[in-house]
């Protein structure tokens, strides 16, 4: 690749270090011409404004994600939020301390259990969907991507329904707090302590009074760390973390993909005609709008991508610029819906690599079919513009669609 000229790597510079990678208009628009600007002249970039590193590529996400002993995962954010709870576990720690609670968390998340959750999933997506075909519109992101996993994944917690509305209001809150309004802000964190008290009581009453034997919940409170069980504060910190993992990550991925099949009827008319390739075009669409940024720390002075970092520097790895990188993904910023291979990090990489990748593949593809088999003729309403947002996730708040 050529060289960039000193000017434009100094407005790029200039604009690019005072911009906020969470409320910016043009970001939330469409962040991938600006993420493949600073990615092409700056790709390790500090942002002055809010203080740390902006990952851009590929090869130098991947290398700061693969290594917990040069990069921390202590801080979820910049800046640093606190969770009622604490840290979340398994998110926030690194190894050895990492790996131990990893190994309890891993019978969960096997082929075998995205496979049990299928059925469920099915069911769900086609009552929902039948509500949106006999409505003949909806409001994708209410009626269907915010639903579909928080059912599925209350249901595998082991949450019973009657505290579903109060999280529901929590989730839905937190799914559109993007933008730094901070009345929103305190209304979300309001309602995160009281799903945190409520997950408290029912983990609590699950230790003293026994329950089902068959969920995370029941799972968690007959596992040992280090030869003993663990606390409730432990248990309640991976609930809290399953939680906010399995609920809006699914939600933003599928309405981002929705985004693209309403604009472009072709796509469409494709997963219609040969819906053996839903799996690929899943995985196309994933790479396509990547929703995640994630926070390590520098555990010493290193050098990352040719940019020297000081110890205790927080980095940002964007994977939606990493996989739009052209050096690694040929038209990438084109959605080739059988794309083979496609090496997207969507999922991470190294030891923190999404634990819920076969539960959210499962998701993703169930959704997929379903929508192409029952409501088919799906396009964009004309005079509703579609809401979206970039940040900590990219994400979409509105999408209507008739059916
Ligand atoms: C399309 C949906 C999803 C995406 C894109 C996604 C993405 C990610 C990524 C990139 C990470 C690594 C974070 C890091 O390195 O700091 C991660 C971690 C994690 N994800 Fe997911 N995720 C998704 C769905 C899920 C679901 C459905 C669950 C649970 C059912 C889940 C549970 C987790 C857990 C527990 C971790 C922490 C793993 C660890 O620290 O060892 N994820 N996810």
């Amino acid at each position: 690749m050529a060289e960039p000229s000193a000017l434009q790597r100094e407005s790029v510079v200039e604009w690019a270090t005072q911009i906020d990678p969470t409320g910016d208009p043009l970001l939330a628009e469409d962040p991938y011409p600006y993420y493949k600007r600073i990615r092409e002249t700056c790709p390790v970039l500090w942002n002055e404004r809010f203080r740390y590193w902006m990952v851009m590529r590929y090869d130098d996400v991947f290398e700061v994600m693969r290594d917990p002993s040069m990069f921390s995962n202590a801080q979820m954010s910049v800046p640093a939020m606190t969770e009622p709870a604490g840290t979340r576990i398994p998110l926030q720690s690194d190894p050895p301390e990492h790996s131990r609670y990893r190994h309890i968390l891993l019978p969960l998340f096997s082929p075998a259990v995205a496979q049990n959750l299928e059925p469920l999933t099915r069911g769900v997506a086609q009552r929902l969907l039948r509500d949106i075909g006999r409505a003949g519109s909806c409001e994708f992101i209410r009626d269907f991507a915010i639903p579909l996993p928080f059912e599925v994944i209350l249901t595998w917690l082991g949450i019973p329904r009657d505290g579903w509305p109060m999280i529901m209001e929590a989730e839905d809150s937190g799914i559109r707090l993007h933008a730094s309004d901070p009345q929103a802000r305190q209304r979300s964190v309001a309602l995160k302590e009281k799903v945190n008290a409520y997950f408290e009581e029912i983990i609590l009453d699950r230790v003293n009074n026994g329950g089902p034997d068959d969920d995370v919940i029941a799972h968690l409170v007959s596992s040992q760390v280090d030869g003993r069980a663990l606390t409730l504060n432990e248990m309640l910190r991976i609930c809290m973390l399953l939680f906010a993992a399995g609920l809006h990550s699914t939600t933003s991925t599928v309405g981002n993909m929705m985004v693209h099949l309403a604009a472009n009827p072709e796509y469409r008319d494709r997963l219609i005609s040969e819906p053996d390739i839903i799996p690929s075009a899943s995985e196309e669409l994933m790479r396509y709008e990547s929703i995640g940024v994630f926070t390590r720390l520098a555990v010493r002075d290193c050098v990352v991508g040719g940019q020297a970092v000081k110890q205790g520097d927080p980095l940002l790895v964007y994977l939606g610029s990493a996989n739009r990188d052209g050096e690694v993904f040929a038209d990438a910023d084109e959605v080739v819906l059988d794309r083979d291979p496609n090496r997207h990090l969507n999922f991470g990489v190294g030891p923190h690599r999404c634990l819920g990748s076969h539960i959210a593949r499962m998701e993703l593809i169930v959704a997929l079919e379903e929508i192409h088999r029952m409501i088919p003729k799906y396009r964009l309403m004309p005079d509703r513009p579609i809401v979206r947002h970039a940040g900590a996730d990219r994400g979409t708040d509105e999408l209507w669609l008739l059916t």
